[in-house]
């Protein structure tokens, strides 16, 4: 296996231009960063983190070459941790991988034994991939207001709906049996498109204010977008009331009154999926495997190794209202 070749897509910057190009490539194992155990790869997937990963200037990749994929599941070929043998399945997602450390978008990757999740041997490998690290941020959320008191009555808004995060936050939410989920859309074509399946839909400008504070609506916000759009939903909050903050889609800032925080008490709580312990990734995939199992309830696209580049390039029109996973089989050539 040493010597053998395979293939993976390579970002690489233009030392004179500063351009990130990509290729999908044949490359070697002296290519992978270092790590005792060696994945097969059966299935990555496509998050927004990784669309960024192939754009100059987006300031995902923290080194080049790099192949980027911030999550990948498959099947032990190689180890020298005790604690896997060759044949399990496993998962990883966030820390450095796609990032610093060569990632997901490959027929192998190897890493460290401390950032990977052995899967139950009956685990399909395909759901796993379908959720990715965009479930995983989905269920740590949804985890949030659950700790924070949400009962099945209370009004739960979303938005970010037809991305990866939002579809999967909807999913859970939906799984467990919340009543009033109300979700913000770009547009009236949005609200369209979703019509019939959610108590309210919410198209950005009707929850524009300039208000400090205006009624109050919802119970929970999940938010997955950041920037401007958060900054409207906060006047809107009940009284101890809860938002969760996962992303930054929107914009990077926020310009907002405190009045909701110090006369209604309400709060806001950041979610990070990448740097907390292997220990909490692994009790939310426990939820995701079992209790909060939602396969077949949110939309999945499947592609492969060569038709990435082409999806990041065209990423709102190829994501189209949910996730999209990356299919590797073994390829000979590419
Ligand atoms: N904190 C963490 O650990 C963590 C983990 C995973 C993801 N994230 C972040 O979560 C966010 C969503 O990730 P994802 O993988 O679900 O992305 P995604 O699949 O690309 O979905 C993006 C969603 O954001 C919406 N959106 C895009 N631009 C917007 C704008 N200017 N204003 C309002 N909505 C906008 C899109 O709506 P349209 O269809 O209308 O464009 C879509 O619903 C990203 O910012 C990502 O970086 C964070």
């Amino acid at each position: 296996m040493k010597n053998e070749l395979f293939s993976a897509i390579v970002v690489s910057k233009n030392a004179d231009t500063q351009e990130v190009q990509s290729e999908l490539k044949r490359i070697s194992f002296d290519d992978l960063s270092e790590g005792d155990v060696i994945v097969k790869i059966a299935y990555s997937s496509l998050n927004y983190k990784d669309v960024l990963a192939f754009q100059s200037n987006a300031g995902v990749i923290r080194r080049y070459p790099m192949i980027p994929g911030v999550d990948f599941c498959g099947v032990v070929v190689e180890t020298s941790n005790q604690q896997f043998k060759v044949g399990d399945k496993v998962l990883c997602t966030g820390y450095d991988v796609g990032v610093s450390h060569t990632g997901g978008l490959a027929e192998y990757a190897r890493v460290p034994a401390k950032w990977l999740i052995k899967l139950e041997q009956d685990t399909l490998l395909e759901y796993v991939m379908s959720l990715g690290t965009a479930g995983l941020t989905a269920a740590l959320s949804v985890n949030e207001i659950i700790l924070a008191g949400a009962k099945k009555d209370s009004e739960i808004l979303v938005t970010g709906i037809t991305g990866g995060v939002g579809s999967i936050v909807v999913a859970i939410l939906k799984k467990l049996k919340m009543e009033n989920i109300s979700v913000l859309v770009r547009n009236k074509e949005q609200r369209d498109s979703y019509s019939n399946k959610f108590e309210h839909i919410y198209v950005r400008k009707e929850l524009e204010t300039k208000k400090a504070m205006t009624h109050q609506k919802f119970d929970y916000v999940m938010d997955c977008v950041g920037g401007v759009v958060l900054e409207n939903l906060l006047p809107w909050i009940s009284y101890r009331g809860v938002v969760t903050t996962c992303g930054n889609i929107a914009g990077n800032y926020l310009n907002i009154s405190i009045l909701p925080f110090i006369l209604r008490g309400i709060r806001l709580i950041g979610i990070d999926s990448v740097n907390i312990t292997l220990e909490e990734k692994k009790n939310m995939w426990q939820q995701l495997l079992t209790d909060w199992n939602i396969a077949g309830t949110f939309s999945v696209g499947k592609l492969s190794l060569d038709e990435v580049e082409y999806a990041v390039k065209n990423w709102g029109k190829v994501r189209n209202k949910g996730r999209i996973i990356i299919s590797i089989p073994d390829i000979k050539k590419c």
